[in-house]
């Protein structure tokens, strides 16, 4: 059995199949429509999510399949002071594929040693969040037409910002990639994926601080928002929140085939007069989040259409 802790469970190769099989499913919904019927996906989670869950939860609905689960910790027994470990062995007696969202790093890795079904990580506190990674990797891809040989700019809470920690991880295998890194001094990205993903990997990178000195260079803009959820005081989190906000005078700057992802939910961090720019592919990317969902669920079922 299966599991989907970090996008590094899949090879490269794997990781091409499962973004055929997404390619796929885009143009050929009506063949997957029964793929899961008689299945069930369970979504725990235990932080906010609006993309992740629904997301999660439509592809098993469009899979044919049914859902279950809970939204936030306080609606589950985890309030009552349920272990990870005894929630995923109940779990395991009432679903057949999970996935989970957690505040605690390592969280669903705890929970896939005591499962007997797959359990997908949908995001464990400022540690990995490989789905959204899937999802990207698909975006680009879809995008640009290949995924190496790019400058791609990581700007924002480069800290504490999962999406970026496991998009790094993921992308570090592609020839040809560099990244610049840009973030305030407070919230650079840690050292120890500075030293043992990009420089193990000798992958180039530069760290700047202004986004419009990086703009006209870039490739790809990954834009993350800065996660009140994640500062030990308001404070902090207040003197940084609005350090970056993309608009149109700085989307000037860029070159024309400079597409902007975003995780999302944003604040500030990227003007709504950016999302008519062509080069605005944050709600496109959200759409491939489906695709590449219910492909990942086909593949940890071991499910196969013809
Ligand atoms: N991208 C993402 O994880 O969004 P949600 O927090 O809304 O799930």
């Amino acid at each position: 059995m299966r599991h989907l802790m970090s996008p590094m469970d899949f090879s490269v190769e794997e990781l091409e199949k499962l973004m055929d099989l997404a390619g796929d499913i885009e143009a050929n919904p009506a063949k997957y429509a029964h793929a899961c019927e008689g299945k069930k996906l369970a979504t725990l989670f235990y932080e906010p999510s609006t993309r992740t869950r629904l997301s999660h939860e439509a592809a098993m609905l469009n899979l044919g399949g049914n859902i279950m689960g809970f939204s936030s910790a306080d609606s589950s027994s985890a309030a009552k002071g349920e272990s990870v470990s005894d929630t995923i062995r109940t779990i395991s007696c009432y679903a057949d594929i999970c996935a989970m969202r957690h505040p605690k790093e390592g969280a669903p890795m705890v929970a896939c040693r005591h499962s007997s079904i797959p359990v997908i990580n949908a995001g464990d506190g400022g540690h990995q969040h490989p789905t959204q990674t899937l999802t990207d990797l698909l975006t680009i891809r879809s995008l640009k037409g290949h995924l190496g040989n790019m400058n791609i700019g990581l700007c924002g809470d480069l800290k504490f910002g999962r999406t970026v920690h496991s998009l790094i991880h993921a992308l570090v295998r592609y020839p040809g990639v560099e990244f610049t890194l840009i973030s305030p001094e407070e919230l650079r990205l840690p050292g120890y994926i500075r030293s043992d993903v990009l420089d193990k990997n000798d992958i180039p990178y530069q760290e700047v601080v202004r986004l419009e000195d990086a703009l006209p260079k870039l490739d790809l803009l990954y834009m993350t928002r800065v996660q009140k959820e994640r500062f030990f005081n308001e404070e902090d989190y207040v003197r940084m929140k609005d350090f970056y906000i993309l608009d149109a005078k700085k989307m000037a700057l860029a070159p024309k085939d400079m597409y902007v992802l975003h995780p999302l939910p944003r604040v500030n961090e990227i003007s709504v007069e950016v999302d008519s720019d062509p080069r605005a592919a944050y709600f496109r990317q959200m759409q491939y989040g489906v695709y590449i969902r219910m492909a990942l669920i086909l593949t940890l079922l071991e499910i196969e259409v013809k």
